[in-house]
Protein backbone atom coordinates (compact mmCIF):
# COMPACT_ATOMS: atom_id res chain seq x y z
CA UNK A 1 0.00 0.00 0.00
CA UNK A 2 1.30 3.48 -0.84
CA UNK A 3 2.94 5.37 2.54
CA UNK A 4 2.12 8.89 2.95
CA UNK A 5 5.25 11.07 4.43
CA UNK A 6 4.79 14.44 5.51
CA UNK A 7 7.55 16.98 5.16
CA UNK A 8 7.07 20.09 7.13
CA UNK A 9 9.47 23.41 6.37
CA UNK A 10 9.23 21.31 2.79
CA UNK A 11 10.26 24.77 0.91
CA UNK A 12 13.36 25.15 3.23
CA UNK A 13 16.83 23.95 2.48
CA UNK A 14 16.80 20.23 3.13
CA UNK A 15 12.56 20.22 3.40
CA UNK A 16 12.60 20.73 -0.74
CA UNK A 17 15.81 18.44 -1.15
CA UNK A 18 13.56 15.51 0.56
CA UNK A 19 10.44 16.47 -1.12
CA UNK A 20 12.36 16.28 -4.40
CA UNK A 21 14.20 13.10 -3.50
CA UNK A 22 11.16 10.57 -2.14
CA UNK A 23 9.12 11.59 -5.35
CA UNK A 24 11.82 9.68 -6.96
CA UNK A 25 10.71 6.48 -5.59
CA UNK A 26 8.20 4.71 -6.31
CA UNK A 27 4.72 3.53 -3.66
CA UNK A 28 5.24 6.96 -1.83
CA UNK A 29 2.67 9.83 -2.05
CA UNK A 30 4.55 12.84 -0.95
CA UNK A 31 2.82 15.66 1.29
CA UNK A 32 4.68 18.47 1.05
CA UNK A 33 4.00 21.41 4.52
CA UNK A 34 4.49 24.53 2.74
CA UNK A 35 4.35 28.22 5.22
CA UNK A 36 3.80 30.19 1.83
CA UNK A 37 1.31 28.11 -1.44
CA UNK A 38 3.85 30.77 -3.62
CA UNK A 39 6.97 29.30 -2.13
CA UNK A 40 5.96 25.56 -2.84
CA UNK A 41 4.14 26.30 -6.71
CA UNK A 42 7.19 24.29 -8.02
CA UNK A 43 6.95 21.28 -5.72
CA UNK A 44 3.84 20.67 -7.48
CA UNK A 45 5.42 20.00 -10.66
CA UNK A 46 7.04 16.83 -9.06
CA UNK A 47 5.54 13.53 -9.27
CA UNK A 48 3.00 12.50 -6.93
CA UNK A 49 3.67 15.27 -4.64
CA UNK A 50 0.51 16.79 -2.96
CA UNK A 51 1.43 20.85 -1.18
CA UNK A 52 -0.59 21.69 1.44
CA UNK A 53 -0.25 24.86 3.12
CA UNK A 54 0.70 24.60 6.58
CA UNK A 55 0.78 27.23 9.21
CA UNK A 56 2.60 25.79 12.87
CA UNK A 57 0.91 28.24 14.52
CA UNK A 58 -2.66 27.04 13.50
CA UNK A 59 -3.95 24.06 14.35
CA UNK A 60 -6.42 23.61 11.66
CA UNK A 61 -3.63 23.74 9.00
CA UNK A 62 -1.79 21.39 11.24
CA UNK A 63 -4.73 19.00 11.92
CA UNK A 64 -5.21 18.96 7.51
CA UNK A 65 -1.47 18.00 6.96
CA UNK A 66 -0.92 15.42 10.07
CA UNK A 67 -4.17 13.54 8.89
CA UNK A 68 -3.31 10.00 7.10
CA UNK A 69 0.27 11.08 6.69
CA UNK A 70 2.19 7.72 8.49
CA UNK A 71 5.70 9.29 8.37
CA UNK A 72 6.81 12.91 9.12
CA UNK A 73 10.32 14.70 8.23
CA UNK A 74 10.20 17.19 10.69
CA UNK A 75 11.62 20.84 10.43
CA UNK A 76 11.44 23.62 12.49
CA UNK A 77 12.63 27.09 11.76
CA UNK A 78 15.03 28.67 13.75
CA UNK A 79 12.70 31.37 15.25
CA UNK A 80 12.35 32.00 18.88
CA UNK A 81 9.53 30.15 19.82
CA UNK A 82 10.50 27.02 17.63
CA UNK A 83 10.24 24.68 20.74
CA UNK A 84 6.72 25.71 21.30
CA UNK A 85 6.09 25.42 17.41
CA UNK A 86 7.33 21.75 17.37
CA UNK A 87 5.69 20.88 20.09
CA UNK A 88 2.15 21.15 18.50
CA UNK A 89 3.53 19.39 15.74
CA UNK A 90 4.42 16.19 17.53
CA UNK A 91 0.90 16.82 20.01
CA UNK A 92 -0.74 16.63 16.58
CA UNK A 93 1.16 13.64 15.31
CA UNK A 94 0.32 11.92 18.10
CA UNK A 95 -3.39 12.63 17.55
CA UNK A 96 -3.13 11.55 13.70
CA UNK A 97 -1.55 7.76 14.45
CA UNK A 98 1.50 8.72 12.81
CA UNK A 99 3.95 6.18 13.09
CA UNK A 100 7.52 7.82 12.69
CA UNK A 101 9.09 11.08 12.91
CA UNK A 102 12.30 11.36 11.13
CA UNK A 103 13.79 15.03 13.65
CA UNK A 104 16.20 17.52 11.58
CA UNK A 105 17.90 18.52 14.70
CA UNK A 106 21.61 19.73 15.11
CA UNK A 107 25.04 18.63 15.70
CA UNK A 108 26.25 19.15 19.11
CA UNK A 109 22.11 19.32 20.57
CA UNK A 110 23.21 16.40 22.85
CA UNK A 111 26.31 18.41 24.48
CA UNK A 112 25.85 19.50 27.95
CA UNK A 113 25.53 22.17 28.65
CA UNK A 114 25.55 23.22 25.09
CA UNK A 115 24.77 25.71 23.17
CA UNK A 116 21.33 27.83 23.12
CA UNK A 117 20.28 26.31 19.32
CA UNK A 118 21.42 22.39 20.44
CA UNK A 119 19.63 22.89 23.84
CA UNK A 120 16.23 23.94 21.61
CA UNK A 121 16.67 21.28 19.63
CA UNK A 122 17.73 18.74 23.03
CA UNK A 123 14.18 19.92 24.22
CA UNK A 124 12.69 19.13 21.04
CA UNK A 125 13.94 15.72 21.25
CA UNK A 126 12.96 14.94 24.74
CA UNK A 127 9.78 15.66 24.20
CA UNK A 128 9.65 13.20 20.94
CA UNK A 129 11.13 10.52 22.87
CA UNK A 130 8.57 11.30 25.59
CA UNK A 131 5.60 11.22 23.33
CA UNK A 132 6.39 7.51 22.39
CA UNK A 133 6.05 7.65 18.62
CA UNK A 134 9.22 5.87 17.11
CA UNK A 135 11.46 8.27 16.26
CA UNK A 136 14.90 9.29 14.52
CA UNK A 137 16.99 12.24 15.14
CA UNK A 138 19.53 13.76 12.62
CA UNK A 139 21.94 15.93 13.53
CA UNK A 140 23.98 17.72 10.92
CA UNK A 141 26.82 19.89 11.12
CA UNK A 142 26.31 23.64 9.72
CA UNK A 143 24.85 23.37 5.81
CA UNK A 144 27.31 24.34 2.75
CA UNK A 145 24.07 26.14 1.43
CA UNK A 146 24.59 28.56 3.98
CA UNK A 147 27.05 30.41 1.90
CA UNK A 148 24.53 30.69 -0.93
CA UNK A 149 21.62 31.98 1.39
CA UNK A 150 23.78 34.10 3.60
CA UNK A 151 26.98 34.78 1.93
CA UNK A 152 26.32 35.11 -2.10
CA UNK A 153 25.89 38.60 -2.28
CA UNK A 154 29.12 39.98 -0.60
CA UNK A 155 30.67 37.17 -2.37
CA UNK A 156 29.67 38.50 -5.58
CA UNK A 157 29.64 42.35 -5.24
CA UNK A 158 32.77 42.78 -3.13
CA UNK A 159 34.18 39.12 -3.59
CA UNK A 160 34.24 39.28 0.60
CA UNK A 161 33.34 36.54 3.24
CA UNK A 162 32.81 38.46 6.54
CA UNK A 163 32.18 36.26 9.56
CA UNK A 164 33.38 35.71 13.21
CA UNK A 165 34.50 32.48 12.85
CA UNK A 166 38.68 33.06 13.18
CA UNK A 167 40.37 29.79 11.71
CA UNK A 168 38.47 27.66 13.42
CA UNK A 169 37.62 24.81 11.22
CA UNK A 170 33.82 22.91 10.15
CA UNK A 171 32.67 19.84 8.74
CA UNK A 172 30.08 21.58 6.65
CA UNK A 173 27.71 18.92 5.36
CA UNK A 174 25.45 19.20 1.67
CA UNK A 175 22.06 19.63 2.34
CA UNK A 176 20.94 16.84 -0.29
CA UNK A 177 23.71 14.35 1.34
CA UNK A 178 21.00 15.00 4.81
CA UNK A 179 17.67 14.84 2.96
CA UNK A 180 19.57 11.01 1.63
CA UNK A 181 20.02 10.32 4.77
CA UNK A 182 16.32 11.27 5.71
CA UNK A 183 15.16 9.65 2.73
CA UNK A 184 16.89 6.14 3.50
CA UNK A 185 15.61 6.64 7.28
CA UNK A 186 12.08 7.45 6.16
CA UNK A 187 12.11 4.18 3.63
CA UNK A 188 14.21 2.00 5.04
CA UNK A 189 14.27 -0.16 8.24
CA UNK A 190 15.89 -0.26 12.02
CA UNK A 191 16.47 3.44 12.27
CA UNK A 192 13.98 3.62 14.81
CA UNK A 193 15.58 5.42 18.05
CA UNK A 194 18.43 5.96 16.50
CA UNK A 195 20.41 9.38 16.71
CA UNK A 196 22.95 10.33 13.24
CA UNK A 197 25.62 12.96 13.53
CA UNK A 198 25.89 14.21 9.91
CA UNK A 199 28.91 15.86 8.67
CA UNK A 200 30.64 16.25 5.20
CA UNK A 201 33.86 14.47 5.05
CA UNK A 202 36.38 17.31 6.41
CA UNK A 203 36.38 20.02 7.97
CA UNK A 204 37.12 23.45 6.39
CA UNK A 205 38.07 26.85 7.79
CA UNK A 206 36.26 30.16 6.17
CA UNK A 207 39.30 31.07 4.71
CA UNK A 208 39.36 27.50 3.30
CA UNK A 209 35.88 28.21 1.51
CA UNK A 210 36.92 31.25 0.07
CA UNK A 211 40.10 29.81 -1.45
CA UNK A 212 37.86 26.96 -3.00
CA UNK A 213 35.12 29.32 -3.93
CA UNK A 214 37.87 31.11 -5.75
CA UNK A 215 39.71 28.57 -7.46
CA UNK A 216 36.16 26.75 -8.96
CA UNK A 217 34.53 30.43 -9.82
CA UNK A 218 37.89 31.73 -10.80
CA UNK A 219 36.51 34.89 -9.19
CA UNK A 220 39.08 36.47 -6.17
CA UNK A 221 37.20 35.49 -2.86
CA UNK A 222 38.54 36.50 0.56
CA UNK A 223 37.58 35.70 4.31
CA UNK A 224 37.25 38.93 6.62
CA UNK A 225 37.62 37.73 10.09
CA UNK A 226 35.15 40.37 11.90
CA UNK A 227 35.78 40.79 15.90
CA UNK A 228 32.54 39.71 17.93
CA UNK A 229 31.73 43.29 18.22
CA UNK A 230 31.66 44.06 14.74
CA UNK A 231 29.38 41.46 14.18
CA UNK A 232 26.84 42.35 16.49
CA UNK A 233 26.83 45.53 15.20
CA UNK A 234 26.42 44.38 11.93
CA UNK A 235 23.85 42.50 12.90
CA UNK A 236 21.92 45.17 14.71
CA UNK A 237 22.20 46.96 11.48
CA UNK A 238 20.24 44.43 9.87
CA UNK A 239 17.48 44.36 12.49
CA UNK A 240 18.60 40.74 13.45
CA UNK A 241 16.85 40.28 16.52
CA UNK A 242 18.50 40.02 19.90
CA UNK A 243 17.62 36.20 20.61
CA UNK A 244 18.94 35.48 17.14
CA UNK A 245 22.18 37.44 17.17
CA UNK A 246 23.34 36.05 20.63
CA UNK A 247 22.45 32.44 19.52
CA UNK A 248 24.38 32.86 16.16
CA UNK A 249 27.32 34.52 18.13
CA UNK A 250 27.48 31.75 20.08
CA UNK A 251 27.42 29.22 17.31
CA UNK A 252 30.55 30.83 16.22
CA UNK A 253 32.25 30.87 19.27
CA UNK A 254 32.35 27.18 19.30
CA UNK A 255 33.39 26.96 15.63
CA UNK A 256 36.08 29.47 16.44
CA UNK A 257 37.53 27.40 19.11
CA UNK A 258 37.43 24.69 16.65
CA UNK A 259 34.53 22.66 18.36
CA UNK A 260 32.48 22.36 14.97
CA UNK A 261 35.76 20.18 13.29
CA UNK A 262 34.58 16.65 14.11
CA UNK A 263 33.89 14.50 11.21
CA UNK A 264 31.45 11.33 10.56
CA UNK A 265 31.00 8.65 8.21
CA UNK A 266 27.32 8.43 8.94
CA UNK A 267 26.32 9.51 5.40
CA UNK A 268 28.50 6.90 3.21
CA UNK A 269 27.23 4.40 6.11
CA UNK A 270 23.38 4.78 5.96
CA UNK A 271 23.25 5.90 2.21
CA UNK A 272 26.10 4.05 0.90
CA UNK A 273 27.48 6.96 -1.17
CA UNK A 274 30.34 9.16 -0.01
CA UNK A 275 28.91 12.91 0.79
CA UNK A 276 29.49 15.98 -1.08
CA UNK A 277 33.22 17.30 -0.91
CA UNK A 278 32.75 21.51 -0.48
CA UNK A 279 34.50 21.48 -4.20
CA UNK A 280 31.61 19.04 -5.50
CA UNK A 281 29.35 21.36 -3.71
CA UNK A 282 30.96 24.46 -5.38
CA UNK A 283 31.12 22.61 -8.89
CA UNK A 284 26.99 22.41 -8.35
CA UNK A 285 26.07 25.78 -7.17
CA UNK A 286 28.84 27.56 -8.89
CA UNK A 287 26.21 30.07 -10.55
CA UNK A 288 25.08 31.32 -6.77
CA UNK A 289 28.39 33.05 -6.36
CA UNK A 290 29.66 34.21 -10.08
N1 LIG B 1 21.41 26.07 8.58
C1 LIG B 1 22.24 25.24 9.21
O1 LIG B 1 23.45 25.23 9.00
C2 LIG B 1 21.66 24.25 10.20
C3 LIG B 1 22.54 23.30 10.78
C4 LIG B 1 22.01 22.36 11.65
C5 LIG B 1 20.67 22.38 11.96
N2 LIG B 1 19.84 23.31 11.39
C6 LIG B 1 18.41 23.30 11.74
O2 LIG B 1 17.65 23.05 10.55
C7 LIG B 1 16.36 23.61 10.71
C8 LIG B 1 15.99 24.37 9.45
O3 LIG B 1 16.83 25.48 9.39
P1 LIG B 1 17.09 26.22 8.04
O4 LIG B 1 17.87 27.42 8.35
O5 LIG B 1 17.58 25.25 7.04
O6 LIG B 1 15.61 26.69 7.71
P2 LIG B 1 14.89 26.89 6.35
O7 LIG B 1 15.63 26.32 5.22
O8 LIG B 1 14.54 28.33 6.28
O9 LIG B 1 13.58 26.02 6.57
C9 LIG B 1 12.58 26.40 7.46
C10 LIG B 1 11.22 26.10 6.81
O10 LIG B 1 10.20 26.33 7.78
C11 LIG B 1 9.16 27.13 7.19
N3 LIG B 1 8.48 27.91 8.23
C12 LIG B 1 8.95 29.00 8.88
N4 LIG B 1 8.03 29.45 9.76
C13 LIG B 1 6.94 28.64 9.62
C14 LIG B 1 5.65 28.61 10.21
N5 LIG B 1 5.29 29.52 11.15
N6 LIG B 1 4.77 27.67 9.83
C15 LIG B 1 5.11 26.76 8.87
N7 LIG B 1 6.33 26.72 8.26
C16 LIG B 1 7.23 27.66 8.64
C17 LIG B 1 9.89 28.00 6.18
O11 LIG B 1 8.99 28.49 5.21
P3 LIG B 1 9.04 30.08 4.80
O12 LIG B 1 10.43 30.33 4.35
O13 LIG B 1 8.03 30.19 3.72
O14 LIG B 1 8.68 30.82 6.06
C18 LIG B 1 10.90 27.00 5.61
O15 LIG B 1 10.32 26.21 4.61
C19 LIG B 1 16.39 24.48 11.98
O16 LIG B 1 15.76 23.80 13.03
C20 LIG B 1 17.89 24.64 12.24
O17 LIG B 1 18.18 24.81 13.61
C21 LIG B 1 20.31 24.24 10.52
Amino acid sequence: MQQTILVTGATGTVGREVVKQLSMLDGIRVRAGVHSLIKGENLRRLPDVEVVEMEFNDPESLHAAFTHADKVFLVTPLANEQVEMAKKLVDEAKRCGVKHIVKLSALGAGAEPGIQLGRWHREIERYIEESGIPYTFLRPASFMQNFENYNAATIKQEGKIYMPTGDGKVSYVDARDIAAVAVAVLTGEGHEGQIYDLTGPEAMSVDEVAETISYVTGNQVDFVNVPEDAARQAMQQQHVPDWMANSLLELYSVHRAGYSSGVTSRVEEITGRKPHTFRQFLQDYKECFV
